[in-house]
């Protein structure tokens, strides 16, 4: 009797202190007063990232002096060490929108206004890609337009489907990586690289889709370095991403290549997976769940190990300083930099209701808009995350140490490291229990962030 009555009691506190916290955590107006609150110092490397800790500060472009350089303005070669550490991008066996060249694929497009008013007549170079432009009624800046197919792209014609890599090798000849180096000062150096795909085929939810289908998707991971040697790795994935410490990254072994040819030196290079259809970047292989925190079967990406891409054999290279673009290589020096300055995007307008081959479903389009391109993607930020979700008010992004796996038949080895009670829940029989256990863990919400200070 009395056993029974405490929890029932517990079962009062519980419900209540889920009732207060709920509302506190989705209300924004509440969110600067918890940083004052309970933050007392928010340069307290806790609440930072751990690329702080020890080393000096990563500092954004516009505060770099000639004191804390750390590349050399004069020289504009790509450091041998940014190419030893340019990940391995495994996209998936069952892929069908493969990589491509931005130069072939603008060549499908013209622009136009958000009203429909054609700005462009169809594009020929990345040339006729810039910041601004002329019409009748004065001058329209670039940010507003978007690049709509000149055909119908849901036809799968061959341009959206790209280039699958050369077995052995990883070369896409027809698919060229872009590299952009952003200088972070006091010895770190940001390597951004970007992957083109024509065309994002998005998620099925339960069975049903897909959905968030656009033109133009673009991809990137971030490597940065200290003082020459790699230290974290940042991959994109939807809206956001994951960060590791280099090191905690799967290794393939390769021969060094030096200008292209190889030496007799083998290197570990890092390998990132890239999921079928949306191309969002992973550490492991297997079912991740996206864009919610910890585990939602219905909304989740594939990665698996198909072909390997080696962007590090045929990419476009260039520097920026936050205002300013400069080409390094010869191949990025042939279709200049003006391309990078364009705010627009890289694909059709979300397709109007009315049109038949949109469909929607209660949370998402099956067709929205396309992205906007490199340089809109946060290349000046400090932090390994170019941006936060509205929970993680604190402003946190801790390098994991341990790859988080994937769940799912696809799934390697999954021994329970790195994942804590998450991985723990889904050994649990009987289901009931489980389901029982997930509930008493705020569904799962207390794995996640058990697995977001101990990961
Ligand atoms: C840049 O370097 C100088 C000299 O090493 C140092 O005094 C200064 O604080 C550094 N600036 C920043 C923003 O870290
Ligand atoms: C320029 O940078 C490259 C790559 O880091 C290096 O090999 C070369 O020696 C540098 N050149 C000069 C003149 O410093
Ligand atoms: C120019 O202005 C007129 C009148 O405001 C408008 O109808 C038209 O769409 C504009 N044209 C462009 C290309 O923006
Ligand atoms: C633009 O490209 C489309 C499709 O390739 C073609 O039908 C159309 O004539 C072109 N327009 C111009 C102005 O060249």
């Amino acid at each position: 009797m009395y056993h029974k009555k405490r929890t029932s009691k517990s079962i009062v506190l519980y419900t209540t202190i889920l009732c207060l916290i709920c509302p506190l955590l989705r209300v924004n107006a509440i969110i600067p007063w918890l940083q004052e609150s309970f933050i007392e110092d928010p340069d307290d490397p806790l609440f930072k990232d751990n690329t702080l800790i020890d080393l000096p500060p990563v500092l954004p472009p516009d505060q770099i002096t000639d004191d804390n350089r750390s590349l050399d303005p004069y020289n504009l070669s790509v450091p041998q060490y940014v190419i030893d550490a340019c990940p391995l991008v495994q996209l998936y066996s069952e892929e069908r929108y493969w990589p491509s060249d931005i130069t072939d694929y603008i060549r499908h497009f013209h622009l136009e206004d958000d009203l429909g008013n054609i700005l462009s007549k169809n594009l020929t170079s990345l040339n006729d890609l810039k910041e601004n432009y002329k019409h009748k009624n004065g001058s329209c800046p670039s940010e507003e337009l978007f690049m709509i197919s000149n055909e119908d792209f849901s036809k799968d014609p061959p341009w959206v489907l790209g280039h699958q890599p050369e077995y052995g090798t990883g070369h896409i000849k027809s698919g060229p990586a872009v590299l952009i180096l952003v200088d972070k000062g006091n010895g770190w150096v940001d390597a951004y690289w970007f992957y083109f795909y024509p065309f994002n085929w998005g998620p099925f939810i339960m069975g049903y889709g897909p959905w968030g289908n656009h033109m133009g998707d673009w991809e990137h991971s971030l490597v940065r370095f200290y003082k020459g040697v790699p230290k974290f790795l940042w991959m994109s994935a939807h809206s956001s991403g994951s960060a590791y410490q280099f090191s905690a990254i799967e290794k393939i072994k390769k021969l060094k290549r030096v200008s292209g040819k190889l030496t007799n030196e083998v290197i570990g290079r890092p390998l990132i997976f890239s999921a079928r259809g949306t191309h969002a970047n992973y550490a492991s292989v297997g079912q991740h769940a996206h864009d919610v925190p910890f585990y939602f079967m219905p909304l989740s990406d594939f990665t698996d190990r198909g072909p390997m891409w080696d962007p590090a054999l045929n990419f476009y290279s260039y520097r920026y300083d936050g205002e300013k673009v400069e080409a390094m290589n010869e191949k990025a020096r042939e279709i200049g930099e003006s391309w990078l300055h364009f705010a627009g995007r890289w694909g059709d307008k979300q397709l109007p209701a009315k049109d038949p081959r949109q469909k929607w479903c209660p949370v998402q389009w099956k067709y929205i808009d396309g992205p906007r391109g490199p340089l809109f993607k946060h290349l000046d930020r400090t932090s390994l995350c170019p941006s936060f979700k509205w929970w993680n008010f604190w402003r946190g992004c801790p390098a994991r140490r341990l790859i988080k796996k994937a769940e799912g038949l696809d799934a390697e080895k999954n021994d329970l490291v790195g994942d804590n009670c998450g991985v723990l829940l889904y050994k649990i029989r009987p289901v009931w229990l489980r389901a029982l256990l997930r509930i008493f863990t705020w569904r799962g919400t207390l794995c996640f962030v058990m697995d977001y200070f101990t990961g």
